[in-house]
């Protein structure tokens, strides 16, 4: 049997008939276009019968798209089959996905037909459809819930007919894998001509199964299998085609499948689509989640650092994604200090360890995760009340007028001397004191981020001020706490002022100062 799976992406069909929002010609041709460059084999672009947006779309697609094979659904309706057609027209590759229920269930409850009825019309759509192009695929809906001697009866038929791609799918997302893979094996078992046709699977996520429903379908002969990248889709979404993928391609040893995916494009894949369709991916989602390649325990950030097979099936770069990243949390071993101290450049030898860790226990504790900026800070800072410290507030004044204005004035202790500027500006208190603040010292600092967040509640609550700023290239990170927002955002800025000044030995800069 062909080792070969083919990826058949839905995103543009079932998973965007599942967004809030429809998506617009040029969002969908954006996602195509990613999808082309993924290498996924064939893209359901749409269902061009159901609205004139759907059928733009798709024609849009025809003309652009021309590397990979796209498709369109129908239903089993003449005017369907021929609208794909003519919106497909652009393109000399194309497949038609037809479809209709065939569960007794369906059947009756929806279609108030007979079985018999619904092989006729099958048959009759097949036709139709096999007039515009000799690729035509076919979906039992709700095939897992399909008796398997009418399933066998009417998959023979189709393939008779000329179908060249029998899809079975798990339209509720109610089947478990092994009872979908005895369906694959009864079909490849029972019906004569199933050689002439490839058996694909097109599984929902209700019930969490998708991904190993899939995966036991391959094991069972299906040679297609049919989703959505981050597994977006009606209800709790379609089969995660990344997680399908990487499947096949970490566990070839027992799958023994390969696809023709260029692996290192997923990301990047997932990262468009999600923010496309405005659905954010779960941090620990599998493969593309944030957390997918972090590690937080100390015994896993030890055994990882030690050899990261120890607890890494596949490496970040495998699917475009960045380096391993440790978590720094109090739940992580000095291993990880280390780690991120030695990739900012330090030796063991110009830091006490066992006196950083406990200040990084205690800052973790404050602050939940903690940055390599911090470390650093940590290590060539004393955080505790200290006397040697560089720079430190005497005073600060501020005044804010409603016209917008905002003066401040600061003295600032500069080691031995002391300094006093002031600065108005037009963009508030904060502002205007940290420009008085740059009047003493010079330095070209650029605030990149500023964040208050109340610590305690009501009137009795602080505020801390966590600012990141950029200094030559390298990032520093500074913490203020105090009941006066103003004096926290100063004591932020004085706090990273002084690891400038301790990490980059910036004396030569500060001779200039102007003293008072
Ligand atoms: O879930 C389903 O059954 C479908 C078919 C149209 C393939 O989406
Ligand atoms: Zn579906």
């Amino acid at each position: 049997m062909n080792s070969k799976i083919i990826i058949f992406d839905t995103t543009l069909r079932d998973g965007e008939q599942a967004l809030k929002s429809s998506l617009t010609v040029k969002q969908k041709l954006k996602i195509a276009l990613s999808l082309e460059n993924t290498g996924i084999d064939i893209i359901e672009v749409g269902f061009p019968i159901s609205s004139p947006g759907d059928f733009k779309s798709v024609q849009e697609i025809s003309k652009i798209i021309k590397n990979i094979k796209i498709c369109s659904l129908a239903r089993c309706i003449n005017k369907d089959i021929d609208t794909a057609a003519e919106a497909m027209s652009f393109s000399n590759l194309f497949r038609i996905h037809i479809f209709l229920a065939t569960s007794k269930l369906h059947i009756k409850s929806k279609l108030n037909k007979n079985f018999n009825e619904i092989i006729d019309m099958a048959i009759s759509s097949v036709k139709r459809a096999l007039k515009y192009t000799d690729d035509v695929e076919f979906s039992c809906e709700d095939a897992s819930r399909t008796d398997i001697d009418d399933l066998c009866k009417i998959v023979e038929k189709l393939i008779k007919s000329g179908v060249k791609t029998i899809n079975i799918p798990d339209t509720v997302g109610y089947t478990v894998p092994n009872e979908l893979s005895s369906i694959i094996k009864n079909l490849f078992e029972r019906v004569p001509n199933i050689d002439q046709s490839i058996i694909s699977v097109h599984c929902h996520n209700d019930l969490g199964m998708a991904v190993g429903n899939s995966i036991s379908a391959i094991q069972a002969g299906a040679r297609q299998i049919e989703g959505t990248i981050n597994g977006i889709g009606e209800r709790a979404g379609n089969t995660a085609l990344e997680e399908v993928i990487m499947a096949i391609k970490v566990r070839k040893d027992i799958l023994g499948v390969s696809t023709g995916i260029k692996h290192k494009e997923i990301y990047h894949t997932s990262k468009i689509i999600s923010q496309i369709c405005n659905v954010p991916i779960s941090p620990n989602k599998a493969i593309v989640g944030s957390n997918a390649f972090s590690h937080s325990s100390g015994i896993h950030q030890d055994g990882i650092l030690k050899n990261r097979k120890n607890y890494e099936i596949m490496k970040p770069s495998s699917i475009g994604s960045k380096e391993i990243k440790l978590n720094l949390t109090s739940r992580s071993g000095r291993a990880a200090v280390k780690y991120y101290m030695n990739k900012m450049g330090y030796q063991e030898t110009d830091y006490d360890i066992n006196e950083l860790y406990l200040k990084f226990l205690k800052l973790a504790d404050k602050k939940g995760q903690v940055f390599d900026y911090d470390l650093e800070a940590l290590a060539f800072i004393n955080t505790e009340k200290d006397e040697t410290e560089y720079f430190s507030l005497s005073f600060f004044s501020v005044q804010s007028i409603s016209n917008g204005l905002s003066t401040a004035s600061v003295k600032l202790l500069c080691g031995d001397t002391t300094f006093i500027e002031s600065a108005t500006t037009r963009n508030g208190p904060v502002d205007a004191i940290y420009q008085a603040l740059n009047r003493i010292t010079h330095l070209p600092i650029i605030l990149e981020k500023y964040k208050l967040i109340a610590k305690g509640k009501g009137k009795d609550a602080l505020g801390q001020v966590n600012i990141l700023v950029k200094y030559k290239k390298r990032k520093f990170h500074g913490i203020g706490l105090a009941t006066d927002i103003i004096e926290s955002s100063v004591q932020a800025m004085i706090h990273v002022l002084n690891t400038i000044w301790k990490v980059n030995q910036i004396n030569e800069k500060l001779k200039n100062l102007k003293k008072i």
